[in-house]
């Protein structure tokens, strides 16, 4: 087990969540944030009874940096979270913010990187990044080819969706694995 307290944030389906929630022995504490009421990840967390939380639809920033500080949260991990995340704050948890991205950053950053990638007959692939200010930037901490270039132009956009949301839950494992 390591000593460390994990926020991780979601707004929907929480596949990746499930990975952390599967490999809670691993975490001093997991605790979920979510910025969608109806979020699955949330059912997903009280199946596994993980605490959880729902923001506000404004969210106030600073009183989540509060919350996760009482909590002595040592990192963030951003698995499918669909809100932009304010510079302030960005700042705070400078380090400590980690995202994961569905493409082989720097390219395909935003939304629908899966779709474009496969629309552009591009390598599909799965990064976990710092958090900074700007979108999708910052240090890549793991990365890894989910359907390479040659292999995505026969492949239709499910196949290519499923593959990538399998590397996502691989390189998700992997980060916890390396935390020790
Ligand atoms: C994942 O594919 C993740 O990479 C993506 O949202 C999905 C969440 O799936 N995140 C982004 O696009 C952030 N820019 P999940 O809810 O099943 O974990």
């Amino acid at each position: 087990m390591s000593s460390i307290n994990l926020a991780v944030f979601v707004s929907g389906h929480g596949s990746n969540l499930e990975v952390f929630l599967q490999n809670k022995q691993q975490f001093q504490s997991l605790w979920v944030v979510s910025s969608n009421a109806e979020a699955h990840g949330l059912t997903r967390a009280s199946n596994h009874g993980v605490e959880s939380h729902v923001l506000p639809k404004n969210i106030d920033w600073q009183a989540l940096h509060e919350a996760l500080e009482s909590r002595n949260i040592d990192k963030i991990f951003l698995a499918g979270f669909m809100k932009i995340v304010p510079a302030s704050f960005v700042e705070k948890w400078h380090g400590r913010l980690f995202n994961l991205h569905p493409s082989l950053l720097p390219n395909y950053k935003g939304l629908r990187a899966i779709e474009r990638a496969h629309a552009d007959g591009e390598a599909v692939g799965v990064t976990i990044h710092h958090v900074v200010a700007a979108v999708d930037a910052g240090d890549i901490v793991l990365q890894d080819c989910a359907v390479s270039k040659e292999a995505v132009v026969n492949m239709d956009l499910e196949a290519v969706i499923e593959r990538t949301h399998a590397k996502e839950h691989e390189l998700v494992q992997a980060w916890i694995d390396q935390l020790h």
